[in-house]
């Protein structure tokens, strides 16, 4: 294969080790593996880092809360992140942990490089800190009683009064900036950009890298009272995993670095964008290419998290719905630069629409009808109809706007235009009426079939990233393996339809989620399978939705608001309909339209006379009422469906 030396270096940030995995922690490394398996299918060599955070205060407080030593402690979790992480088909590079010796030993290689550059130094340290989420919030000013809130917690921060390295942070306050206005792509999304910038012009004062009051960390070198403050030693795990600091290992080094994305979420946007850089700008290292930001996964509007109680078990979604729909739902359902509530009744309608109905049935509806047909081996085609290549030229389009969209990580919105084509293959596949083409012209109905096969290759290895197993079954549904021998997406982009196919009947791919199957989240707060937003088909089919012509009108004198309408429903019969609408619509207006009536609504009486219906308008902004009508005369009595 010929890679062009391309490379994509992503990584996602490494988790604290307190607890297991929770579905946020899984919505940053899914992002992640989609990122990775994408640059993979482009032609890249690809390198996923992942891994865990372990050392720190605040997993040295859950030790001993737990009454463990820390290094027993998160030996225990290790095992459910790495087999979370391969049941969601997790595909990382590299497993980081930060009590790896080689991490420890670079980590302080790179302590001792700083401070014979001057760029750390030692003083007093007085200030507010947050143990939860490990970071100096406000520097101790005379006269304060009490510390400020964690801006990102908003937990109570506590004074910290000790001797400690510093980092010269401040000295690099002029070349952060000089890099944000040269890289205005650095941060996605570019909104959040102005937010780290103002960080920094407000001014950076030297951070503090050290601390004595803590005994679990990197010790520090040559100064044995010293551990390495937790973000410095933890956010150099970007660099000692792919082999900084290891002279065998500079080529590999050399190849990798920069990062060509670090993926994070909100919370530690900072520490990314500001020390990050600093502290790599200090040890004369190039800085990462993107940072990509995300929102947090919220239950009840809440960010999920340990200390709220209100986690989502993946492992728990995974035995109930799959990981592969998982993975699609968090994708598709959450804008990468929103929160996203998580609902139970969101993920069960992702599945059995987009991914059951829309994608697998056509699959299915396809396979059958050549198989009923005899015709599972399907030719190229020397000859397309008008309408397969207008489907063509639609997947040529859909190529190209998902492209954009994944450059600009824009998940949601790759997987909204891909379903746009679906339901397009969809359409196509239905107006072309193939059942019937069988029986009187099989060119023609073998075109069908390969212009909806072509049409499936592409979704398939467009969605490969995001459901890699499902995707692969689809293909061998078509006859064709799934195999990284070019890069991919170009050669789809080139518009070739000339595949043969040898189809092949399949399980389902995507099964409906069976009623009432209940995911329970964490003992402290349960998210059950609440009534939901949503009704059944059966639900709507309940309401009987009618047009119907309005053959009289009357002003009731005694109300400002309403008319009083006489209405032909067809086989419904003629109704007396009552609306509120006299300040909206004049009595010539109204005569001879066509509007929509529910007609089996319990009939009520309105200034003593029975309103045997119910028109329906649609209200403006302007609070003015819009008839709801139909766009060309239909009979009366014509069910809306
Ligand atoms: N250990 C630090 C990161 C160091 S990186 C050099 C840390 N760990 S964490 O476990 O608290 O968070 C890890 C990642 O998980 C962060 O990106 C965080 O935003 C993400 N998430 C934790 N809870 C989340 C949600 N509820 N929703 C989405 N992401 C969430 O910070």
């Amino acid at each position: 294969m010929d890679l062009n030396n391309k490379k994509f270096y992503v990584t996602t940030p490494i988790y604290y080790v307190t607890a297991k995995p929770h579905l946020g922690s899984l919505y940053s490394t899914v992002l992640a593996d989609v990122v990775s398996r994408w640059n993979k299918i482009k032609g890249s060599k690809t390198f996923f880092l992942t891994g865990t955070d372990e050392h720190g205060q605040k997993v040295a407080t859950a030790a001993e809360k737990a009454k463990k030593k820390p290094k027993e402690f998160v030996d225990g979790f290790i095992d459910s992140y790495k087999s979370v992480w391969r049941d969601y088909e997790i595909e990382y590079d590299y497993f980081i942990r930060t009590t790896d010796s080689n991490h420890v030993k670079i980590v302080q290689k790179w302590l001792s490089d700083l401070q014979s550059s001057g760029d750390i130094y030692k003083d007093f340290y007085r200030g507010w800190y947050c143990y939860s989420c490990e970071s100096f919030e406000k520097d101790f000013d005379e006269g304060d009683k009490v510390g400020p809130t964690c801006e990102q917690c908003e937990r109570n921060t506590e004074l910290v009064a000790e001797e400690c390295y510093f980092f010269r942070l401040s000295k690099y306050q002029d070349k952060l900036l000089k890099f944000f206005k040269e890289n205005p792509d650095f941060v996605v999304p570019k909104e959040r950009m102005s937010e780290i910038v103002n960080f920094v012009k407000s001014g950076l004062k030297d951070l503090s890298i050290s601390r004595t009051k803590v005994s679990w960390g990197v010790p520090f070198p040559g100064d044995k009272k010293h551990v390495a403050y937790v973000w410095a030693d933890a956010l150099n795990n970007y660099i000692t995993a792919i082999g900084y600091g290891h002279s065998a290992k500079k080529k590999d080094f050399d190849f990798w670095w920069p990062a060509d994305l670090h993926i994070m979420g909100k919370d530690i946007f900072r520490f990314h964008a500001v020390y990050w850089p600093a502290f790599l700008l200090a040890s004369g290292l190039s800085l990462p290419k993107r940072l990509l930001v995300h929102g947090w996964i919220t239950v009840d509007k809440k960010k999920m998290s340990k200390s709220f109680g209100n986690m989502i078990d993946p492992q728990m979604l995974r035995e109930v719905y799959g990981a592969e729909p998982v993975r699609y739902y968090l994708l598709r359902q959450i804008a990468i630069n929103q929160d996203g509530d998580f609902r139970i009744e969101d993920l069960e309608q992702r599945i059995s629409s987009d991914l059951a109905n829309d994608l697998g049935n056509l699959l299915n509806r396809m396979v059958s009808l050549a198989e009923k047909n005899s015709a599972m081996i399907i030719d190229p085609i020397a000859s397309w109809s008008s309408e397969s290549t207008k489907l063509r030229d639609e997947s040529l389009n859909l190529l190209s706007d998902f492209q954009t969209y994944m450059s600009d990580y824009q998940f949601h919105m790759a997987l909204a235009c891909l379903w746009k084509f679906i339901n397009k293959v969809n359409a196509f596949f239905h107006s072309q009426e193939p059942w019937k083409l069988a029986k009187c012209d099989r060119d023609a109905f073998l075109q069908v079939l390969a212009a909806t096969a072509n049409s499936l290759k592409i979704v398939a290895v467009l969605l490969w990233p995001v459901m890699p197993k499902k995707m692969e079954k689809l293909l061998s549904s078509l006859g064709l393996s799934f195999k990284i021998d070019k890069n991919l997406v170009e050669d789809l982009s080139l518009g070739n339809w000339n595949q043969k196919f040898i189809l092949q009947k399949i399980e389902t791919l995507f099964a409906k989620p069976e009623e009432n199957k209940v995911v329970e989240p964490t003992k402290k707060k349960e998210v059950k399978k609440e009534a939901s937003d949503f009704i059944k088909i059966d639900d709507f089919a309940k309401v009987h939705l009618v047009v119907g012509t309005i053959e009289q009108a009357e002003d009731v004198s005694d109300s400002n608001k309403l008319l009083k309408l006489q209405v032909n429903c067809g086989k419904y019969g003629n109704r007396q309909v009552f609306a509120g609408i006299k300040k909206f619509y004049s009595i010539d207006d109204l005569i001879g339209k066509q509007g929509v009536f529910v007609v089996n609504l319990k009939p009520r009486k309105i200034m003593g006379q029975e309103s045997q219906g119910m028109m329906l308008f649609a209200e403006g902004e302007d609070k003015m009422l819009q008839m709801t009508t139909v766009s060309a005369v239909v009979p009366n009595g014509t069910r809306l469906r």
